[in-house]
């Protein structure tokens, strides 16, 4: 576990710099303008309600963008992230922008020893972080370990079910190809074991994908369709209530069949098939 847990850091480390880079963050309109708030805040808003003097914390903050949005509301906000690369990119906006915000380093489960009990009125969470966690019992405890008595959780996640379907497919059915249920061990190691196993008793793995817009899966189809439009990943992610994790996914599985290097090919690949 300790393994995976190394790797997922060295995973998000080596994304902060692009994701601070990407439009679907918006961070150049954070530092011009002091009202822009994240397009996640902007749709939780309505169900978050008045946040404003609360102390609040975003456990898996990332690269700040959402924590940053919620201290605009009001809140005096901690983020709390392991990543000291996406915490460069966060430090470094909070200190462009002077919102109230600062960001500490730390595994979410030593997030009460870290920030101290009964200390905050909101924990935030939330957009693809959970489905990183070995326990979930172990987070609760740590939500709960946080919040004063009568404090609230806001969190906003896919349905657990969208991180059991398959890579996409030859045949492009969509089929239950991981585990439901919560596991020590990482889904990477079950694929790769069940892989293994499958070819010491004589079996054959499947081949690699076709080409063509025809071997785009239902989902592809849906993100890549949105994609070409010119809506964000995080749009798209909000649009189709999946991660952006998922819509990466699924856009880069798009890409590869249609044989393009990227968005700005969408449209045209996605046309000339239809035509
Ligand atoms: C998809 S991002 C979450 C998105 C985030 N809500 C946002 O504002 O963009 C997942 C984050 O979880 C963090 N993470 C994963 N496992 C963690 C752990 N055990 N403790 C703390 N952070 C963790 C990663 O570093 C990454 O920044």
């Amino acid at each position: 576990m300790e393994d995976y847990r190394t790797l997922n850091k060295a995973s998000w480390d080596d994304r902060a710099p692009a994701h601070a880079a990407s439009p679907d963050y918006s961070v150049e309109r954070f530092a011009a303008d002091p009202a822009f708030i994240s397009d996640v805040v902007l749709f939780d808003q309505p169900l978050l309600g008045d946040v404003a003097g609360l102390r609040g914390v975003h456990l898996q903050c990332h690269i700040g963008t959402d924590t940053i949005s919620l201290a605009r509301l009001g809140a005096s906000m901690t983020g709390l992230d392991f990543s000291p690369a996406a915490l460069t990119q966060a430090r470094d906006l909070a200190g462009r922008t002077g919102d109230d915000a600062r960001f500490v380093e730390a595994d979410v489960y030593d997030a009460v020893g870290v920030l101290g009990a009964d200390a905050f009125d909101l924990v935030f969470t939330g957009i693809g972080a959970l489905c990183w966690l070995p326990s979930v019992r172990r987070w609760a405890g740590v939500v709960a370990g946080l919040l004063r008595p009568g404090g609230r959780l806001f969190i906003r996640e896919a349905h657990p079910m969208l991180d059991t379907l398959s890579d996409p497919r030859e045949d492009g059915l969509i089929v239950v190809d991981f585990t439901y249920f919560e596991r020590a061990e990482p889904m990477s190691g079950t694929r790769a074991r069940a892989r293994e196993e499958l070819l010491a008793a004589g079996g054959r793995p499947r081949r690699s994908r076709i080409g063509g817009v025809e071997a785009l899966t239902a989902s592809e189809l849906r993100v890549a369709r949105r994609a070409a439009l010119g809506h964000t990943n995080r749009q798209i992610a909000q649009e189709l209530f999946v991660t952006i994790k998922a819509v990466e996914k699924h856009l880069a599985g798009a890409y590869r069949k249609l044989s393009i290097q990227g968005r700005a090919e969408l449209a045209e690949a996605l046309s000339s098939a239809a035509g």
